[in-house]
């Protein structure tokens, strides 16, 4: 295939035709880097119509095999975040779903820069596997109802070249491509639903609300268009989510949540998402209602049992898993760090604790960086609490005492303090569908 000419019809703006798109995907692994290249930026540049993106989202998610699940009365849904710091609802989420009678294949990814990865989180757990099989996919979702995993070679390959393309020149921000790139791999899942956590604020891939409004937008529509029953939720991502950030301490409050215990912030999210998936599937026809049922459900103990069922099926070591979450810590060295003043907290920059947390190993510089499990922090104040000289704000969990020195004056410094009691903040911003 030829793609200058379609290099050059972007360039100046030109639409590109369906046929013209599934084309340059069936001959992507053929084309070289430079020509690619070129048509990413000339996409960033002059963007997709609706039809070229969808055109382009269903060559890519053909581009390797889709995930077939036998006829079943579980509606097979899943969860995508956009990624930020302390984000671990998919943890909690999927056997909450599964414990309401969903299938959920949830396909994740790892952390890169200062967002952390499901599959990282997951990895901190003794024997648990990440690579699985189609095979292996279908299975523990048809058995336990829920698998958590990374995407095998054989799904969705064209996003993996284009991906890795947009990393190196500066491609990544572009709408379309985002679009194109999430949702060929949740079309590959065969999913009935889908409900986006797109999150925006200082440790958001979008700052803003409204870069992360019309990216839920393009998403929304694009997946109904593409047969997805696709929900969009908008979330406040300038403070992290929870009290903690770092795999472990991530996974040990993911617990917590599945035991009724836990930060409120992250139950919130996790019985909304629950609630929207129970809504677009048809199982309830009122949003309150929902609620309360993912809230019994998760009360149950039910997706606690059922979170252990899925360790077992993906190979952890249960009983040194139970016995890791009653250490009290897993890094060699916990710094905590103290209010030297009266009045309440203000803010709690996510940005900044992100880039402690990777910057203490906890994530990744490079797709190579080898992440360290038992590093980050936790018992973390949330805004609005009130503090005296010597409340804890939060420990830092290091390597050496010299990175939980240091690791310590700046969690501090991410923390503001004001006399006055700050304005609620809303986590939940709005929903699209
Ligand atoms: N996550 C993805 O999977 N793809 C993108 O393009 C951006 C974030």
């Amino acid at each position: 295939m030829n793609l200058l000419p379609l290099i050059e019809a972007k360039r100046e703006g030109r639409v590109l035709a369906a046929q013209q798109l599934q084309q340059f995907i069936i001959e992507l692994p053929a084309l070289p880097d430079y020509q690619v290249a070129a048509l990413l930026m000339a996409v960033y540049f002059r963007g997709l119509n609706a039809d070229e993106t969808a055109a382009l989202t269903l060559a890519m998610r053909d581009s390797g095999d889709v995930l077939n699940f036998p006829e079943d009365p579980r509606p097979l849904v899943d969860k995508h975040s956009t990624g930020g710091v302390g984000d671990k609802v998919s943890l909690p989420l999927a056997p909450l779903l599964a414990s309401l009678g969903f299938r959920v294949p949830m396909i994740s990814g790892r952390g890169l820069g200062i967002t952390g990865g499901t599959l990282d989180k997951l990895e901190s757990i003794p024997g648990f596997k990440v690579a699985l099989s189609a095979e292996r996919i279908r299975a523990i979702v048809q058995e336990v109802g829920c698998v958590i995993c990374g995407q095998t070679d054989r799904m969705v390959p064209a996003d993996k070249r284009l991906y890795a393309l947009r990393d190196v020149t500066g491609t990544v921000p572009s709408i379309p491509l985002i679009t194109a790139s999430i949702l060929s791999k949740k079309l590959a899942e065969s999913l009935k639903a889908l409900v986006l956590d797109v999150k925006f604020g200082s440790a958001a891939f979008m700052q803003s609300e409204a870069e992360a409004r019309n990216l839920a937008e393009s998403m929304v529509s694009l997946g109904t268009r593409c047969g997805m029953n696709v929900r969009a939720v908008l979330t406040d991502m300038n403070v992290p989510l929870g009290r903690t950030a770092g795999n472990w301490l991530e996974v040990k409050e993911a617990v917590e949540c599945l035991e009724g215990r836990g930060p409120d912030d992250l139950r919130e999210l996790v019985v909304c998402f629950a609630a929207h998936l129970l809504l677009q599937t048809g199982q309830a026809n009122d949003f309150t209602m929902a609620c309360k049922q993912a809230q019994t459900c998760l009360a149950s103990g039910e997706p606690r049992r059922k979170w252990n069922q899925m360790l077992a099926a993906q190979g952890a070591d249960l009983k040194a898993f139970e016995s890791q979450l009653l250490k009290e810590q897993a890094a060699p060295v916990v710094a905590a760090i103290r209010s030297d003043t009266a009045g309440f907290v203000q803010s709690c920059d996510a940005r900044a604790v992100g880039e402690l947390v990777r910057d203490l190993g906890g994530g990744r510089l490079t797709k190579e960086s080898k992440v360290d499990p038992s590093v980050g922090v936790d018992q973390l104040a949330k805004v609005g609490e009130a503090v005296r000289p010597g409340t804890t704000l939060g420990r830092v969990h290091a390597g050496t005492p010299a990175e939980g020195e240091a690791g310590a004056t700046r969690l501090r410094a991410a923390f503001q303090i004001g006399s006055a009691a700050p304005a609620q903040r809303v986590l939940i911003q709005e929903v699209l569908r």
